[in-house]
């Protein structure tokens, strides 16, 4: 945001040009915010554009309306979701930032119900989580329907993702105390992620070449926003219940009696609270929430104050989108000045340097922070971050330390800008700018190591962040002789879904590689036999114990029997993640097989450089290109590694040491489908379209989009269209859902 000019002195046009420009930037962050789940933004400067925009409506009431910002909350739904109409809006919350703030509001609140000073006049206070609001709606104790906010009038229907959460109840607990359910009940509060149920969910994300959350407020939007609520069922979602909708009978009469009834009926509160009398005990408990902040197992903005009398609130009623019973006093982003004493690069396994800054160790939020992102070059350049600034570190909701800004007034006189490295740090080969990056890499881009000491990241391992745009990447072409690659590929080698191989953890890598011990996969498989006579020596060297070295062999010797699949994720290929090795595995079935085709290719590949259509290419390239969602890019990046000889025979010295297992295909023997190709068309009654698939796939089947001579089967719902006439028309086998249901159940025979 550009310097803002003190309100008074703005000419109305002044003051109307501004305004214009906050409703747009506003209407944007929003959008990314409550719809993309991918803020651009920290929350203290969103808060500060809307603090903004209200200061600005004040001075000039013109500009306000009901479109504007002010009035409204939140953003329309998103579309791919039914659409809920809110019986009881879901409103927001106005903010207090200083201590005045809260007097000021607790002032006012007896100056509208005219209390005088003596007047008792009680508040809830508790904590502010950051997540998203959702409405849960019940009626005679089932739940029947879960919305999210959307603009407050109108959220999206979340209700098959909602019942998956393991602390929202399916069916409510009653009668409780002698109180029956109420027949009509909407339960809303706040869905959420814990802090340390992030980052393993990140962790494993990163690991699937998935995307990975920027913060757990992104990670609990982005997994109860999922249109596959299987999705969701596995992810590590929270729920905790501070207020209500529609309601059939009242559940107490003040806000602590109420909050009582739904811990009663099943639900979680959000917790430390306190029943407060004063302005000062609710400043004294913002300072006592305020210090335990860092050390809360989840992430909050601050902590909500609420009339505790429900007549109170009644009276007291709302403005246009906030109550006047309630307000949120926010807690400062977690900031802190430091000095940037330098920049270092560090370099992942596909060669990427990722820019670290390395700080005069400080506190942010009570968590020591010695290290943050940089995220990238681009990055450095648009904040112009010296060595030698005194920099703003921010913990804000996000968990990743990162640098705000550098304060200029405080940089010395002889800093330079800083100029990125055009070779490699580890190994001095040329670094080059990429510009075509995929989300497997998303999880070395911008790693950053230890960068905390406290509760987030066991020191030694990686914090993942988002994936950066692409373009910004600069990769150090050294492949094999740069030695950071290598021990980062070695580290992806043994890592969960790849080798797996249990005490062989990250740092113990990097120690073995320095030691030389370990400079390839194949010398894991050997390193026992090399240093069998001398464990004595290798428990000196490592200062691990003789019970745990031994472990590690156990470890090593069980994974000499590998799956195709995993060994070819192992390698760590460019874009070959996961899902691409199980495709490679299922096409290719034997190591052999796949290794022997890949060199072809490779040479076919080398051959035609820039021919575009595989087929023009060669057989055994156009063969890998056919595999379904394998396109060229994928292709290429595998061509890129078989055509390196010391990649095969690195490979080589691999396979002399392990067994590959032939690719089991998931339980397709005695399938009666198994190589056929079957395409389903019409409204299918007993399940849906992508359930069909999966099934058919799971059996062996082949499942394509249209129908041809090459097509087996042809199963026809309800409503089947001009998918059916052509299949009759080339007097292919029709089936209908029935039929191809007893088929695949073994109750029928193939039909000829
Ligand atoms: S009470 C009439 N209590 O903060 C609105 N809201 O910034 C009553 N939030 O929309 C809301 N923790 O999504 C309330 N303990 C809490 C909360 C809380 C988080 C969220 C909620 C609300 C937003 C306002």
């Amino acid at each position: 945001m550009a310097a803002t000019q003190a309100i008074d002195t703005l000419t109305p046009e002044d003051a109307q040009a501004e305004h214009a420009r906050l409703v747009a930037e506003i209407t944007h962050h929003r959008a990314l915010y409550y719809q993309k789940d991918a803020p651009e933004i920290s929350d203290a400067a969103y808060d500060a554009l809307e603090k903004r925009l209200a200061a600005l409506e004040k001075h000039f009431p013109t500009l306000a309306g009901a479109h504007s910002p002010t009035a409204t909350v939140g953003a329309a739904p998103a579309a791919g979701f039914g659409k809920v109409k809110h019986r009881v809006p879901m409103l927001s919350l106005g903010n207090a930032f200083e201590d005045e703030d809260v007097t000021d509001f607790v002032a006012s609140i007896r100056r509208f119900l005219v209390l005088d000073d003596e007047a008792p006049l009680d508040f809830v206070a508790e904590p502010k989580i950051d997540g998203l609001s959702l409405s849960i709606r019940y009626e005679d104790g089932r739940l029947v329907q879960a919305a999210t906010r959307g603009d407050g009038a109108e959220g999206e229907d979340v209700t098959a993702n909602v019942r998956t959460i393991d602390d929202i109840p399916n069916t409510l607990t009653g009668p409780v105390s002698g109180k029956g359910t109420p027949a009509v009940l909407e339960v809303r509060g706040e869905v959420y992620m814990r802090r340390e149920d992030f980052l393993a969910l990140n962790k494993a994300q990163a690991e699937k070449g998935e995307k990975v959350f920027a913060n757990p407020r992104n990670a609990a939007a982005g997994s109860l926003r999922q249109l596959d609520a299987s999705i969701t069922a596995g992810r590590p979602l929270r729920f905790f219940a501070y207020t209500w909708g529609e309601l059939s009978e009242p559940l107490g009469t003040t806000q602590s009696e109420s909050r009582q009834r739904l811990a009663e009926l099943g639900f979680t509160l959000s917790e430390p609270s306190r029943l407060c009398r004063t302005a000062e005990e609710l400043l004294d408990y913002y300072r006592a929430i305020g210090a335990q902040r860092a050390t809360l197992p989840f992430d909050i903005d601050g902590v909500v104050y609420k009339v505790d009398r429900l007549d109170l609130q009644e009276r007291l009623g709302f403005r246009t989108r906030t109550p006047r019973w309630a307000t949120a006093h926010k807690y400062p982003a977690e900031q802190a000045q430091t000095i940037l004493k330098a920049i270092s690069i560090q370099v992942g396994r596909t060669g990427a340097l990722t820019p670290v800054a390395e700080l005069e160790p400080i506190t942010v939020g009570g968590v020591v922070v010695s290290r943050a992102t940089l995220h990238n070059e681009d990055e450095i350049r648009r904040k112009d971050v010296r060595v030698g600034d005194t920099v703003i570190v921010q913990r804000a909701g996000d968990v990743i330390p990162q640098i705000v800004s550098s304060v200029a007034s405080l940089r010395p006189a002889d800093a330079k800008p800083y100029e990125f490295p055009t070779h490699c740090p580890a190994c001095g080969s040329l670094a080059v700018r990429s510009t075509a990056e995929k989300a497997d890499m998303a999880a070395e881009m911008a790693a950053v190591e230890g960068g905390t000491d406290a509760a987030e990241a066991p020191p030694g391992e990686s914090i993942e962040t988002a994936a950066e745009p692409d373009g910004v990447v600069r990769r150090c072409t050294g492949g094999l002789i740069c030695p950071a690659q290598a021990v980062e590929r070695l580290i992806h080698f043994t890592s969960r879904l790849a080798f797996d191989i249990e005490g062989l953890g990250i740092e113990r890598m990097r120690l073995f590689f320095s030691q030389g011990r370990i400079r390839e996969p194949a010398d894991i498989f050997t390193l026992e036999k090399r240093e069998d006579e001398r464990l004595d020596r290798i428990v000196t060297m490592t200062g691990f114990g003789k019970k745990s070295v031994e472990k590690l062999f156990a470890a090593i010797e069980a994974r000499r029997t590998i799956g195709l699949d995993r060994l070819i994720y192992a390698l760590g290929i460019r874009q070959v993640g996961e899902a691409t090795a199980k495709l490679l595995a299922r096409h290719y079935l034997t190591v052999d097989h796949w290794q022997e085709s890949m060199i072809k290719a490779a040479q076919e590949r080398a051959a035609q450089p820039t021919e575009r259509k595989p087929e023009l290419v060669g057989e055994a390239y156009a063969e890998l290109c056919a595999i379904e969602q394998i396109g060229v890019g994928v292709a290429d990046d595998m061509m890129a590694f078989f055509r390196e000889e010391h990649n095969r025979a690195l490979l080589d010295r691999l396979l002399a040491q392990i067994t590959v297992e032939t690719y089991q295909r998931p339980s397709t023997t005695g399938s009666p489908v198994v190589g056929k190709t079957v395409v389903f068309t019409g409204t299918l009654e007993t399940m849906g379209r992508s359930e069909a698939k999966a099934k058919a796939e799971s059996l062996g089947a082949k499942v394509a989009g249209s129908v041809s001579a090459k097509t087996d089967y042809v199963v026809v719902g309800a409503d089947a269209g001009s998918k059916a006439t052509k299949a009759r028309e080339l007097g292919l086998t029709i089936l209908t859902e029935q039929e191809w249901v007893d088929l695949i159940s073994g109750k029928t025979a193939a039909p000829e």
